[in-house]
C-alpha cells in the first residue's frame, strides 16, 4: 500500500484477535516511527512495549476518564524523553509525528491501532509512571492499543475547504 492510499484508508481499530504482533513487525513500525520529523533531530520519542498479560491487563483496565484502554496482545506506551533534549518544548510535537507514523505504517502492513491520550491527564500519566517504572523525566504521552484487526471501517473523506485560508484568516 502507497502512503496516499494508507492516509486515506486508515481508521482507529478499536477490536483485536488474539494474535500478537511478531518482534519483526514491531520492529518494522519503530522504524517508520523514529522516520518522523523531529525538532532539531532530537528524536525524544521511546516506545515501552507491554506484553506481559499481567501488565498488559493492569494498563488496559485502569480507571480514566474516558474508560478502559481497548484490550489487544500488545501495547504501546509512547514516551517523550524530555530530560534528554536541549529544546524541551518541541517533545509533544515530535511524539504526535512518531505515533501517525506509527499508525500509517500499521495500517500498511494489515495492522490495526487506536490512539488513546494519556497527555494532558496527568491522573493517568502518574498512573502508569508507577505501574512501569517510569522516571520523572519522561513522560509518557499515549497508549496505542495495537494488534490484527477484528473489526473493518470504511475509508472517511475529511476534506473541508472550508478549513483551508488562502494568505489571509
Ligand atoms: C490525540 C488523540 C487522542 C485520542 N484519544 C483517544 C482515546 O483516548 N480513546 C479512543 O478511543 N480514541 C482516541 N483517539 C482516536 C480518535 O478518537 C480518532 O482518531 C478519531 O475519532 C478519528 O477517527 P479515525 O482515527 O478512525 O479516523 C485519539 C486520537 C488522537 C489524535
Amino acid at each position: 500500500m502507497d502512503v496516499l492510499e494508507a492516509m486515506r484508508t486508515r481508521r482507529s481499530i478499536r477490536r483485536f484477535t488474539e494474535e500478537p504482533i511478531s518482534r519483526g513487525e514491531l520492529e518494522k513500525l519503530f522504524r517508520a516511527a523514529m522516520a518522523a520529523a523531529n525538532s532539531g533531530g532530537q528524536q525524544p520519542w521511546r516506545f515501552i512495549v507491554v506484553d506481559d498479560p499481567r501488565l498488559r491487563d493492569e494498563l488496559a483496565s485502569l480507571e480514566i476518564e474516558r474508560g478502559p484502554y481497548y484490550r489487544s496482545p500488545q501495547l504501546i506506551v509512547v514516551c517523550g524523553d524530555i530530560g534528554s533534549m536541549k529544546w524541551k518544548m518541541h517533545w509533544l510535537a515530535d511524539c504526535a509525528a512518531a505515533i501517525q507514523n506509527l499508525l500509517l505504517a500499521a495500517h500498511a502492513y494489515g495492522l490495526g491501532a487506536v490512539w488513546q491520550e494519556l497527555y494532558p491527564y496527568h491522573t493517568r500519566v502518574a498512573k502508569v509512571r508507577e505501574l512501569l517504572g517510569i522516571p520523572d523525566t519522561v513522560y509518557p504521552m499515549a497508549v496505542i492499543s495495537i494488534g490484527h484487526p477484528a473489526e473493518k471501517k470504511p475509508p472517511v473523506d475529511r476534506y473541508d475547504p472550508e478549513k483551508v485560508r488562502w494568505n489571509h484568516w
